[in-house]
């Protein structure tokens, strides 16, 4: 009996370890830590479209959304830092090859952020084009075709 229930806690243990690298193809480390930061914020942006359509009533819900799309603004720098599994990544070469084309990428980025946020009240379908326009900007460039 002891026996079983250890193996059942190894068996549980295990399922936990494995499970969120497997939705990201096995990937860990830095390159695990920038798919999820990527995926968070598009969750983040699912959640942004249908509060912004009334938002004096949800004013937190909107002000956490910017704040964590800015916090994604302030780690791009440190998330792409390493060149890192690109077996598995989709993240492009081109990223260390031309640092300064992606540091621009990074501050259109924020820039559209800025925009987005002065604009919370008007028309909610511009305010997402806004944002849309520099997630696509810099996959275009930096991320590569879906494998
Ligand atoms: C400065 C460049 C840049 C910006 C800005 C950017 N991304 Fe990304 N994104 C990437 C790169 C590069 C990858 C590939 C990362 C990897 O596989 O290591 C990626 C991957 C992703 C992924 C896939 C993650 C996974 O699970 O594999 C999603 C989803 C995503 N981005 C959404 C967004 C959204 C939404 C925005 C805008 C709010 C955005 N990104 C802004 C560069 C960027």
């Amino acid at each position: 009996m002891i026996f079983k229930i250890k193996h059942v806690a190894i068996y549980f243990g295990l399922a936990l370890l494995v499970t969120p690298a497997i939705s990201h193809g096995g990937a860990s480390g830095p390159t695990l830590e920038r798919m999820n930061a990527m995926s968070n914020v598009q969750k983040t942006l699912k959640q942004l479209r249908p509060a912004l359509s009334d938002p004096s009533s949800n004013k937190a819900e909107i002000d956490a959304a910017f704040v964590e799309l800015r916090t994604l603004g302030d780690h791009l720098p440190k998330l792409f830092q390493e060149k890192h599994m690109m077996d598995m990544s989709e993240a492009l070469p081109k990223i260390w090859s031309s640092p300064e084309a992606f540091a621009d990428e990074i501050e259109f980025y924020n820039l559209q952020i800025d925009k987005a946020e002065a604009a919370v009240g008007g028309d909610p379908k511009l305010m997402m084009q806004e944002i849309a326009k520099t997630c696509q900007s810099c996959h275009t460039q930096f991320r590569e075709k879906k494998k």
